[in-house]
């Protein structure tokens, strides 16, 4: 299932910046919650001792998402991750290329990915990390050009569901220009079970 929808004003969560947080960027991921995940799911999608991969990560505002939750998170990129969310002990910096990064783990519930990159490479590795089985739930931003934008988007949109669709994964996708969000949108995909008999998504 594929939605695209617009921005719709008058759903806009309204959203305090934490004084302790290292990025604003930090809002796009908290609507994205919000817009994406209903409230009354969140118990369950959002747990407390979840653990979740964070690509493009710092300087942290996404990764100050996932450990307000009590999430332990995996966060990749070479640049330097802001010390207080280090000191909490529930991340581990990765200095790498989130192109390459695999997780150590396999009981990963969240992707999410700010790395400021090409749409269709994006969704691509998206598509990659749900088809390996490596997150159950991802949240990414296709950072777009500044002609064809809906072009790019559908384009995109429909890369990552056909790769999900012939690897037989059932999947919910949606995706929206967030209040947060500039030259961009934010894509929500979330495996819910394998389609070919044998391949039931238990997790
Ligand atoms: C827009 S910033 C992310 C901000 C982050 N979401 C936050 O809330 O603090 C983009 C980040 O992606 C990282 N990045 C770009 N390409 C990357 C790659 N191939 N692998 C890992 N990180 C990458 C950059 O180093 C940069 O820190």
């Amino acid at each position: 299932m594929i939605l695209c929808e617009k921005n719709r004003r008058a759903t806009i969560p309204r959203l305090k910046f934490p004084s302790d947080v290292p990025s604003l960027s930090t809002l796009k991921l908290e609507e994205a919650f919000h817009v994406f995940i209903p409230a009354d799911e969140w118990d369950e999608r959002l747990a407390s001792g979840m653990y979740a991969v964070n690509l493009g990560a710092c300087p942290g505002g996404w990764t100050y998402q996932l450990v307000k939750r009590s999430m332990m998170v995996h966060a990749v990129d070479n640049g330097t991750m802001a010390q207080s969310l280090m000191d909490t002990g529930q991340v581990t910096h990765h200095a790498a290329d989130g192109f390459r990064f695999e997780p150590p783990r396999n009981n990963i519930t969240w992707l999410v990915c700010d790395m400021v990159e090409k749409p269709a490479r994006e969704a691509n590795l998206m598509a990659d990390c749900l088809v390996k089985g490596w997150c159950r739930e991802v949240i990414f931003n296709l950072k777009l050009p500044m002609k064809k934008r809906y072009e790019e988007v559908t384009q995109n949109l429909a890369l990552l569901s056909e790769r999900l669709s012939e690897n037989g994964i059932n999947y919910e996708l949606r995706a929206r220009q967030l209040y947060h969000d500039r030259e961009e949108v934010t894509v929500h995909a979330r495996r819910i079970w394998g389609a070919v008999p044998g391949r039931r998504d238990e997790r």
